[in-house]
């Protein structure tokens, strides 16, 4: 295994590729940026959750002739952004079924008129009764999509769930939900668009995957592939956000471009922003748990709904990764998972970070401290009694066929956190102080890469190539968005490749110049692209090998010798590499049963938490975080990944409340959506175990969700351990302490090891 670690840049902290730019100032994102006679968008949206559109009225006090006007019928292909269903429209065509659905866009040269020409736009509906939660959307009184309002659901069974309840020693039934969470990347949304008769349409965006946008323009705009071309700008954040909703904002920029004949920027501020694009899926969760005398899993019982908002968008997969980590990392012959995503009249949920799993993780994790004050076990031994090891099955029934060090990693986090020793000071410190403290624990699982034939289907493309000027360029389509993409795919070429870090350098994210190598999401990139980076980087020195005198070995400058060689002899030297999945892996999409990822990274996270019970807030005061994500390719930027993950966990379960009223968000301002700062982020510890995944880029896997789905459980049953109340609703605000603190006496004693 020491052998395999043995490189020279992949590993290594190197300077990432854009960060000078970004420390200079010299990073251009879209709203720096200007094309000549560049007129502003903006969008008029609905003002109601529901309804018929019965008449657009334009107030005869604004110059409407000095504007453009886009409604739906301007739209020349398919009125529908593109993603798993064509539901969504992207103009409101006579119905309405969230507030702040876009109807009618608006350009204009000054981007100051914009927003009283907004307002000057008076539409009336017929109201229509709304549905704003899963309740009411599951009593199916009123049918706000489909036939039934369900998105989509699964069924995933294991073993013989009901006659293992009936041999239970123990049973535990809980219900737990999660809150909506917004991405608050620091860069809004934001498209610049360019229309041409020849060209087609041209958009530059903050965005993170490239072909998405192309295919939602190519249906609207009914254009050949030739004639639409998609261009990252430098991306302040997505974390989801910028997953499937660019797709929107750059529809609406080009039909407006190509209405008025300029190009066109919208970029929206933070209130639009807030109000109107996606968020994380609010959830609930039941579950009930059969345990032996031993307090060893005998079955699980999981029933999860996800609201999903008014339209499909990305519900079905977010369900999908629910489903696949709602009964953890756990030994359990008998599991049943049934879940739902239902429709609403909310502003529909999106893709973010965990992408179902920080929902999902926070059920089972609150449930096991919970099972475990119920048969008075410490929760860190009920635990280890059901940890997966290598060689089970999870409920798919997928074989761990790689090894599995959950104990090792459970070990290194309570040794690293002090955890007993902490635990037995605060029980005693406790008693005769208005500070309670607690430490928490979770442990969980998150899947690499899309589930399933999920990468089958991308059937992604990657590779490098040596341009005349002897440059190696990495062509990808996925993007640097802040998360390090830059970096660890030069690495890894240059590291292939035998070559220098500074010798390689991105493509530009131009799906003019780069093969479509997948979306940017799903903790793949540096498992999967990483991959066929390494594989094209071999490639090509075979090539160089065969046909330039490359030598078995070589040094940098032989190696550019020898492309020069190749290159004055057979033209343009580049090598591409198709993604091959890793041998016998199968998945039932039916029953959901079988290989659901390619690998699994592991943690296990420590919380300590302060709650003060004269003013109910509750404090985490430090965090230890233990992870296996295969390898570690960059030192700095993968504990930068842990440690933005716990800092947003942090946030979806102390501080992170989205207030809707009426289907709308009441507070879509950074002053009353309340995420950490700095002062309320903890130090946080990082360690990683390093076991590289042979099918990974490296020996990479999945890194850049993880951190986020374990901090909520964690925190929250710290809290518990403090205080001796099991909460089970996120986000957990200073008013539920204090009303869990009035109505609740202390369940009993905390169990000590
Ligand atoms: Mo994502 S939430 O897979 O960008």
């Amino acid at each position: 295994m020491e052998k395999c670690l043995t490189t020279r840049i992949v590993g290594a902290s190197v300077p990432r590729k854009e960060g000078a730019d970004k420390l200079l100032g010299r990073a251009c994102y879209v709203d720096d940026m200007e094309r000549e006679g560049m007129w502003f968008g903006a969008t008029v949206r609905s003002a109601i959750p529901r309804g018929i559109i019965r008449s657009i009225a334009f107030d005869r006090h604004i110059d409407w002739s000095e504007f453009t006007v886009v409604t739906a019928r301007d739209i020349p292909g398919e009125n529908h952004i593109h993603l798993i269903m064509t539901d969504q429209p992207c103009l409101a065509d006579g119905k309405v079924n969230h507030c702040e659905e876009p109807i009618l866009l608006l350009a204009h040269p000054d981007k100051h008129k914009l927003r009283k020409a907004v307002a000057a736009v008076h539409i009336e509906y017929e109201l229509l009764p709304p549905v704003f939660s899963i309740e009411e959307s599951e009593r199916q009184d009123v049918i706000v999509w489909g036939a039934d309002n369900l998105l989509k659901s699964y069924l995933l069974e294991k073993g013989d769930v009901d006659s293992a309840f009936s041999r239970a020693a123990h049973l535990v039934e809980g219900e737990y939900r999660t809150g909506p969470q917004e991405h608050l990347y620091i860069e809004n949304q934001g498209i610049i668009a360019e229309y041409s008769a020849e060209r087609g349409v041209t958009v530059w965006g903050s965005l993170q995957c490239p072909y998405y946008v192309f295919k939602s323009l190519r249906a609207v705009f009914d254009l050949p592939e030739e004639k639409v071309r998609v261009i990252q700008t430098e991306t302040g954040g997505a974390f989801g956000g910028k997953e499937d909703f660019p797709s929107n904002v750059a529809c609406h920029a080009a039909l407006l471009a190509m209405k008025c004949g300029h190009p066109v920027k919208v970029v929206y501020d933070r209130i639009e922003d807030l109000a109107a694009t996606t968020k994380r899926h609010p959830s609930r969760t039941r579950h009930r748990t059969a345990l032996d005398k031993e307090g060893k899993l005998l079955a699980m019982e999981i029933d999860l709904a996800t609201d999903g908002g008014a339209y499909a968008t990305l519900s079905s997969t977010v369900l999908s990764r629910a489903t696949l980590h709602a009964s953890g990392p756990y030994l359990c012959p008998n599991v049943r998972i049934r879940s739902r995503s239902w429709a609403t009249n909310n502003v529909p949920y999106g893709a973010f970070r965990g992408f179902g799993a920080p929902q999902a993780v926070f059920a089972m994790e609150r449930h096991m401290d919970e099972i475990a004050a119920v048969l008075n076990m410490d929760p860190v031994e009920l635990r280890r009694r059901n940890f997966l090891h290598e060689g089970d099955t999870n409920a798919t029934e997928q074989l761990m066929r790689e090894p599995v060090i959950l104990d090792q990693l459970l070990d290194r986090a309570l040794t690293e956190s002090d955890y007993s020793a902490r635990r037995r000071r605060f029980a005693q410190e406790n008693s005769g102080s208005t500070i309670k403290r607690g430490m928490g624990i979770s442990a969980f699982y998150h899947g690499s890469g899309f589930t399933g034939a999920g990468e089958v289907y991308l059937n992604s493309l990657a590779g490098v190539d040596v341009t005349h000027d002897g440059h190696v360029r990495v062509l990808v389509s996925n993007t640097e968005f802040g998360q390090g993409t830059n970096t660890i795919l030069t690495q890894i070429a240059a590291e292939a490749l035998g070559i220098e870090y500074s010798d390689a350098a991105m493509a530009a994210p131009d799906t003019g110049t780069v093969p479509n190598s997948g979306p940017t999401v799903a903790s793949r990139t540096g498992m999967v692209v990483g991959r066929l980076i390494e594989r094209a980087g071999l490639q090509l020195l075979a090539l160089l090998r065969e046909h330039a005198g490359l030598g078995a070995s070589h040094t940098r400058d032989e190696f550019f010798a020898a492309c020069a060689r190749y290159r004055a002899a057979h033209g343009e030297l580049v090598s591409l590499c198709r993604y091959e999945a890793p041998p016998d892996v199968h998945w039932d999409d039916e029953k959901y049963h079988g290989e659901a990822y390619g690998a699994y990274a592991w943690a296990v996270q420590v919380a300590q938490v302060a709650v003060d019970t004269v003013t109910y807030s509750a404090e985490v005061e430090e965090f230890w975080t233990v992870q296996e994500v295969g390898r570690v390719l960059h030192p700095i930027l993968a504990a930068g990944q842990i440690e933005g993950g716990v800092a947003q966990g942090i946030g979806y379960a102390l501080y992170e409340k989205v207030v809707m009223q009426d289907g709308r968000m009441a507070n879509n301002q950074m002053t009353n959506y309340i995420m950490p700062t700095a002062e309320d982020v903890p130090p946080i510890h990082v360690y990683f175990e390093q076991i590289p995944f042979r099918y990974g880029g490296f020996g990479a896997k999945g890194i850049g969700e993880l951190p986020h789905d374990g901090p909520a459980p964690a925190i929250l049953n710290a809290i518990r351990d403090a205080i001796g109340i099991g909460f089970n609703s996120i986000p957990l605000l200073p008013e539920d302490l204090y009303a869990g603190l009035v109505s609740n006496q202390p369940a009993e004693e905390p169990v000590l090891p």
